[in-house]
């Protein structure tokens, strides 16, 4: 649930790796017993920087976004899933959890861009993988409303916003659908991020990728819904989370589903570092959340609809000189 330097510092009897205990330990963390630790510090810094940072992204991309059904911001996901995110790679590479954080899944490259910041932070590379023409075609017992090229961003979109948004010098971009462009992949990955949309991508991205997950590692995904896990167990058999669940039954891995937020969830396995993870960042999350960003908070809850991107637009109209 924390990262290690950071349950080495606990009070002798707060436990580290209980996350029914994550209230006490987030309220400890902030205390002036817990800030006087280093270790604590820099973990609350690491999460107050990637909460701003991906917020900014966010609203970045909230004016990049089309009058497209699926994304209108131009994004699929949101900057509090992906605080999520960064804060379990945070756990894996204090524990030296060898590789990349992998991301199968990048659109216009808005996870990528916020991820980015949390790589170059950390001095990891993320490696994103994508046909970067959208998805293949959906095949039979995939949901109906996905099309063939939904979620297409191309190569030098992404590149352009990488280097407007991101971080590009801790980012390698691969380009091609998973079935061969992951088939024979042999780099160490310490934290596998997905957001594939079908049943078939995520199979075969677990196909090429799962031999070289380290020990340690974990795997996001963004499909995963409240009602898809019972008791830990993923008790949806289609799109990508069921895909993982028949996939790692198939090898009889042991492992752990848990809903963390939005549509994200995490796979955990015995030997993951860092589980219960968001359960932390919960606890955490008011107060990084300062009073001077209720307004922010207010966006998240409602999920950023269309109106306040009209807003943002006709303020970024206002803000041109005539001629402009
Ligand atoms: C929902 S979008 C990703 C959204 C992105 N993570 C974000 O934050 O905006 C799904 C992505 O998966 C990619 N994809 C799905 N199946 C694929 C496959 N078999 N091979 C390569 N890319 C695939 C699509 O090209 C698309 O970019």
């Amino acid at each position: 649930m924390l990262p290690r330097p950071v349950a080495a510092v606990l009070p002798p009897g707060m436990p580290a790796d209980d996350p029914e205990a994550a209230g006490a330990v987030a309220e400890w963390l902030l205390s002036p017993a817990g800030l006087a630790h280093g270790a604590a510090r820099r973990y609350l810094a690491f999460l107050k920087l990637m909460y701003e940072t991906f917020h900014a992204v966010q609203e970045g991309f909230l004016l990049l976004g089309e009058e497209r059904d699926r994304a209108p911001r131009g994004a699929a996901t949101s900057a509090l899933e992906l605080l999520y995110v960064a804060n379990h790679l945070y756990c894996v590479d204090a524990a030296g959890v060898p590789g990349v954080l992998l991301e199968c899944g990048t659109y216009k490259g808005f996870s990528a861009c916020c991820l980015s910041h949390a790589c170059g932070a950390l001095g990891r590379k993320l490696v994103a993988v994508d046909s970067f023409r959208g998805l293949p075609e959906p095949g039979a017992g995939e949901p109906d409303h996905y099309r063939r090229a939904d979620f297409g961003g191309s190569l030098e979109e992404v590149r352009e916003n990488l280097a407007t948004h991101g971080r590009p010098e801790a980012v390698e971009l691969h380009e091609g659908y998973y079935e061969t462009s992951l088939a024979g992949w042999d780099r160490p990955v310490a934290l596998l991020w997905m957001d594939v949309d079908l049943y078939a991508s995520a199979r075969a991205v677990l196909d090429g990728v799962y031999p070289r997950l380290s020990a340690g590692a974990a795997l996001f995904t963004h499909e995963l819904l409240p009602e898809h896990v019972e008791a830990g167990a993923i008790v949806h058999d289609r799109e990508p989370p069921g895909a993982i669940a028949s996939f790692l039954r198939q090898r009889g891995r042991e492992h752990a589903a848990a809903h963390v937020t939005g549509c994200l969830g995490v796979v955990t396995f015995a030997d993951s570092v860092g589980r219960g993870s968001h359960r932390l960042l919960d606890a955490l999350l008011p107060e990084l959340r300062d009073r001077d960003h209720r307004a922010r908070a207010a966006v998240e809850a409602i999920g950023l609809r269309p109106a306040l991107r009209d807003l943002a637009r006709r303020r970024l109209r206002l803000g041109r000189r005539p001629g402009g």
